[in-house]
């Protein structure tokens, strides 16, 4: 990366009292110079704790959004304003509002991958590194709505054996992959661990030797014995399975379309370091909410904060 534009962030970090959080599917470069990397729950535990004036969220709006919301008094970036989420445009606020009022009685409980205005019909948010703990931290006979992605619901009822109704939305990078193809790389390298994000599809989920978030993954791949492993989320996360273990071997599990970057988010890969300069430097691309929704938005979020800290739930 040009030594240049690193020093000059550097400098309008220190000069504007910034930080930089940024997820793990980010580009290697930009995880390597961030103040911070973590998952979506990580980011927006350091999102509320950090004393910084200007927050730049180095991954996708969602993120940066409930950056915000916890922070409504502090100025939010994102370097790409297009940078969204396949999954969170798969819950359309209109159609999420009339799903819930004809399931009355229900609690709704929403990914963090979801807008603003979804969040403002939901009673608690989750995380992938905390669903289990979100859903079961409800009384047993409790009736759940869950969204919006239907594979990490679906995977979370059968693990919890809870009354969910599950919105039928996915992500883009995690609906890709191929069975047929990991299946034939474990075949390659039968010593190989299958890791997957539970956005994945099930069959993938079945064959799979670890699920769990970015953060659960990198953490089983440090602690973990074998040598290799066939990694089913995006491909940014690689970097800091390799940087933490680096004598062991991650494969990225291969999308349908050998043509396409498929397991490369296109949202996340829209950030680069000029954009986090420039967006620094003249201060643009700044999240800005209305202030009602951003109220009622908070509240299911911070009761996901209350309930992961009570439990510690980090690994
Ligand atoms: P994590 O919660 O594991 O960081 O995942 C976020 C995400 O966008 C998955 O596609
Ligand atoms: Fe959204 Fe999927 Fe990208 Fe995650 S990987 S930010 S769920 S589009």
């Amino acid at each position: 990366m040009d030594k240049d534009i690193l020093l000059q962030i550097k400098e309008l970090k220190d000069k504007k009292n910034a930080v930089i959080l940024a997820h793990y599917y980010q580009n290697p470069e930009i995880q390597d110079f961030a103040d911070f990397v973590g998952d979506s729950l990580a980011l927006a535990q350091q999102a509320l704790k950090t004393k910084a004036d200007i927050i730049v969220l180095a991954g996708v709006y969602f993120m940066a959004e409930t950056a915000k919301i916890l922070n409504p008094g502090k100025k939010v970036l994102l370097p790409d304003m297009n940078a969204g989420c396949s999954l969170a445009d798969s819950c359309p606020a209109d159609a999420f509002a009339e799903f819930v009022a004809a399931h009355p009685a229900h609690t709704v409980i929403s990914y963090v991958n979801t807008t603003a205005a979804v969040k403002a019909h939901t009673d608690i948010v989750c995380t992938s590194s905390n669903a289990v703990q979100i859903v079961e931290s409800l009384p047993k006979d409790e009736k759940i709505i869950f969204a919006p992605d239907r594979n990490l619901g679906n995977y979370i009822k059968s693990l919890t054996h809870r009354d969910m109704l599950v919105w039928d939305g996915a992500c883009h990078v995690h609906e890709e992959f191929s069975l047929e193809k990991i299946l034939a790389l474990k075949k390659q390298y039968p010593e190989a661990k299958i890791l997957a994000h539970p956005e994945c599809p099930k069959p993938v989920l079945i064959v799979a030797d670890h699920i769990g978030s970015t953060a659960v993954l990198l953490h089983f791949s440090k602690m973990d014995t074998a040598s290799t492993y066939i990694v089913a989320t995006e491909s940014g996360i690689l970097h800091q399975m390799q940087k933490a273990s680096p004598d062991k071997t991650f494969i990225p599990a291969p999308p349908k379309d050998s043509t396409c970057a498929c397991n490369d988010c296109r949202f996340m890969k829209l950030v680069t370091p000029e954009k986090i300069r420039d967006c620094l430097l003249y201060e643009t691309n700044e999240i800005i909410l209305d202030e009602t929704l951003c109220m009622q938005a908070e509240k299911p979020i911070r009761r996901m904060m209350n309930i992961s800290e009570q439990e510690n739930l980090l690994p």
